[in-house]
């Protein structure tokens, strides 16, 4: 089978005041009427491709968020998901491995589609598209990556230098970059040899098993360990905080995707199938300002929200009015205890807010 895994363990501080540590930005409802999580759930409904798809997909998510996580897949019919609890976070890869772990206890092998849950794919046709161009690749045993055409040198996100086509639609993986700097980000989008990675993966559980016990050994060991001592009740997968803590923190990018073309004795191939699917990670507000449907002047509001002679702002109103009047390029939110505007140029740095915030606490 194909086994959707969620990676939904973020916690969004660039979209602060809406994302806030009890309340992350997957599990808000920012574009359309579901939440992230719920969008991404439900992003393979209708995917018909050579592997039928599992019923109820594994959600890997913070032990904190275990009733909200449950009940928002519950209300789109996914009761009986798999979610796997962690008491700390240890970045992705051993949320992955958790996950490869439970699917390969079960079923002996199956292929894993990697999702994280804080991600916009408008074209779910296009997407279905990629995810069976690429399950030919990740049944053969390969680490297929989805690249998408990099549009600025972005720092934040991994860049994969794609070689031949090896299948139609499905490339060599030559080299993986995880956040280069600025200078680098910069000669690789204008070399146009890179793409950028969108954070989906698809592999075998047996395969991915195999790569992170090749790499980073203490962390297959203490993943398994983890989940020997898991008490399982009817909903959740409860990891003891013991032997999570013992394990060591990485992502599938650096532990695994840079080191796999270098390393071609381990047998185990870098796959990319280059995509193009309306792919949006919601990093900041800037990105949903661009993701929103917007009226002529290019505002968009969410709530009880006024513009007067007012262009290129967003605005999110959750409990009171909000009006803009002769104003641009804001973005507004408007929560009960907190109030932000800023300028839709300076998104990035909501997070500095953050973190002064919690440093004066
Ligand atoms: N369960 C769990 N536990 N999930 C986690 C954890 C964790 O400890 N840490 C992160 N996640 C989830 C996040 O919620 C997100 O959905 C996903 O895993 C990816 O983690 P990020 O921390 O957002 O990664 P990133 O954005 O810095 O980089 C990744 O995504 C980029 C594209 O958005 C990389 O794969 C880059 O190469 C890629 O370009
Ligand atoms: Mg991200």
């Amino acid at each position: 089978n194909l086994h959707p895994v969620i990676l939904s363990g973020g916690s969004g501080t660039r979209l602060w005041p809406l994302s806030r540590e009890q309340y992350p930005k997957q599990l808000l409802a920012l574009i359309g009427d579901d939440t992230m999580l719920q969008q991404t759930a439900s992003r393979l409904d209708g995917f018909s491709g050579s592997l039928p798809v599992a019923a109820e997909p594994i959600v890997v998510c913070n032990e904190d968020y275990r009733f909200i996580t449950a009940e928002q897949m519950r209300a789109i019919g996914h009761s009986a998901c798999r979610i796997l609890l962690e008491p700390i976070g240890r970045n992705t890869a051993p949320a992955l491995t958790l996950a490869a772990l439970s699917v390969a206890g079960e079923n002996g092998d199956g292929v894993l589609l990697v999702m994280p849950a804080d991600h916009v794919v408008r074209d779910r046709e296009a997407f279905h598209r990629a995810v069976s161009i690429g399950l030919e690749a990740a049944q053969g045993g390969a680490m297929v990556t989805f690249g998408i055409v990099p549009e600025r040198a972005e720092t934040g996100y991994g860049y994969i230098r794609s070689g031949s086509e090896c299948n139609p639609g499905v490339c060599e993986v030559v080299a993986f970059v995880e956040k280069p700097d600025a200078n680098t980000a910069a000669e690789y989008v204008a070399s146009g040899a890179y793409l950028w990675n969108s954070g989906l993966f698809m592999v075998r559980a047996s395969i991915w098993l195999k790569a992170i016990g090749h790499f980073n050994p203490e962390m297959l060991a203490a993943c398994e360990a983890s989940l020997d001592g898991a008490v399982r009740d009817i909903d959740f997968v409860r990891i003891g905080r013991g032997a999570f803590e013992a394990c060591p923190s990485d992502s599938i990018d650096y532990a695994v995707m840079e080191k796999l073309s270098a390393t071609p004795e381990l047998g185990i191939a870098p796959r990319v199938v280059p995509m193009s699917v309306g792919w949006s990670d919601v990093g900041a507000w800037d990105t949903l300002w661009a993701l929103a449907e917007k009226d002529n002047a290019g505002n968009a509001g969410r709530g009880d929200v006024v513009f007067e002679g007012t262009t290129d702002c967003l605005v999110h109103a959750t409990s009171r009015m909000v009006a803009c009047v002769g104003v641009d390029g804001l973005i507004v939110v408007e929560t009960p205890d907190a109030v932000m505007v800023a300028h839709k140029d300076h998104t990035q740095d909501v997070k500095k807010i953050v973190s002064r915030l919690k440093a004066d606490n």
